[in-house]
């Protein structure tokens, strides 16, 4: 089945029991249980919900993978992956990474005497150089976020099974759409299922999907444990969303192709970051292992006076924290999704005060090229 019929058709979206369009919303905490000596698949929604279940099934199929787990956030996510790890136990990360999973290695695996690296994503040389005897896990996020840098994947996850490590990847920015780490040898997936896999700016999500059975079970053990569930209104809500992924993805990526293309050819930009753009280091691996590049891309103002007078006049995209969505979002990475991230490791990320995150929605390109040339002027 070809990907704009698997959102539609690959996975089970109507109701069973009456023909229903859509999965109904099993908005229950607790289930009677006629005979408590029976086991019973549903007992209590944070040990697991039908509506729920059904949007890991869709999430599941939509990655090629066998089990997917819903979570109350992309963070929530990336947390229970992490905490797969044990007290004296060695990560290695991309260096230009979620300033959210940034902050969740600094402050949580430190505190749990959980040792890591953060390598530059190329040469793949530099995964194989920073794996230790105590290495478990490789935590890649490819193009990354908000400078658009290229991890090979498929290397790298060659290497860690070559090595007996576990292998993550965080597909948010290319969704299932554009991009199966799973078929490229890697582990577990990771999804912020609040930015494309949704689409509307209107939830909050995150997934992880795996065909490891045995990583799967000590992940939704966790989640029971920790808590930390998606609801129900929100499973539906990106069960919903998901029916118009390929459409969304394509129109905004060629809308992003357009932009790129028309920012690089600006004088008033000084740099443009995206990689379909020939200029792009990593294009060249990005187009082996992916089907598109995908709808974020990020540029540079000359200084960062200019940033200020071109927020100032700038229209249509929506400014705030988030990307993902129909309308296209402007962020500020240097103060929102990296400010976490001291001065000093900001700028080694190329995250300096004059670039700008431009998630592109499915506006009429035209009406966003008009609007961010005068900003411009
Ligand atoms: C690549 C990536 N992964 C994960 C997250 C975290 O997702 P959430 O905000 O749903 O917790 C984000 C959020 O921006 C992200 O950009």
């Amino acid at each position: 089945m070809n990907i704009n019929t698997k959102v539609l058709h690959g996975y089970p979206m109507i109701d069973e029991k009456t023909g229903a369009s859509s999965i109904p919303k099993v908005q229950a905490s607790t289930y009677h249980q006629s005979d408590i000596l029976q086991n019973q698949k549903y007992t209590y929604s944070r040990f697991g919900n039908p509506t729920v279940e059904a949007l890991e099934e869709a999430v599941a199929v939509l990655e090629n993978g066998k089990y997917a787990t819903a979570f109350s956030s992309g963070v929530a996510a990336i947390s229970s992956v992490l905490l797969q790890l044990s007290s004296g136990d060695h990560i290695v990360l991309c260096k230009n990474i979620y300033g959210g999973t940034y902050q969740v290695v600094i402050e949580l695996l430190e505190k749990f005497n959980i040792e890591y690296t953060f390598v530059e994503e190329s040469p793949t040389e530099n995964w194989s150089k920073a794996i230790r005897e105590n290495t478990k896990m490789i935590y890649l996020e490819t193009p990354s976020n908000p400078t658009l840098k290229i991890t090979d994947i498929k290397a790298v996850a060659k290497i860690a099974k070559d090595n007996g490590i576990i292998t993550v990847c965080d597909n948010t920015f290319m969704t299932p759409y554009f991009q199966n780490p799973l078929k490229l040898g890697v582990d577990l997936v990771i999804h912020s299922g609040t930015k494309f896999l949704n689409g509307h700016s209107d939830v909050i999500a995150g997934l992880v999907v795996t065909n490891n059975l045995f990583l799967f079970e000590s992940i939704v053990k966790q989640r029971t444990i920790l808590g930390g569930i998606l609801g129900v209104e929100d499973a539906w809500l990106l069960m919903r969303g998901i029916k118009t992924l390929g459409i969304r993805m394509e129109r905004s990526e060629h809308n992003t192709q357009l932009l790129a293309g028309f920012l690089n050819r600006s004088n008033q930009v000084k740099k443009v970051y995206h990689p379909s753009l020939n200029s792009h280091k990593g294009r060249k691996v990005h187009k082996s292992q992916a089907r598109g590049f995908g709808s974020v891309l990020s540029f540079e103002l000359k200084n960062s006076e200019a940033v200020e007078s071109f927020l100032s006049k700038v229209i249509l995209p929506l400014v705030g924290v988030s990307l993902g969505g129909v309308e296209t979002i402007l962020s500020y990475p240097w103060l929102m999704s990296h400010a976490s991230l001291t001065k000093e490791e900001r700028l080694e990320r190329n995250v300096t005060p004059e670039l700008i995150r431009l998630s592109v929605g499915i506006e009429d390109v035209a009406d966003l090229i008009m609007d961010i040339e005068q900003a411009l002027q």
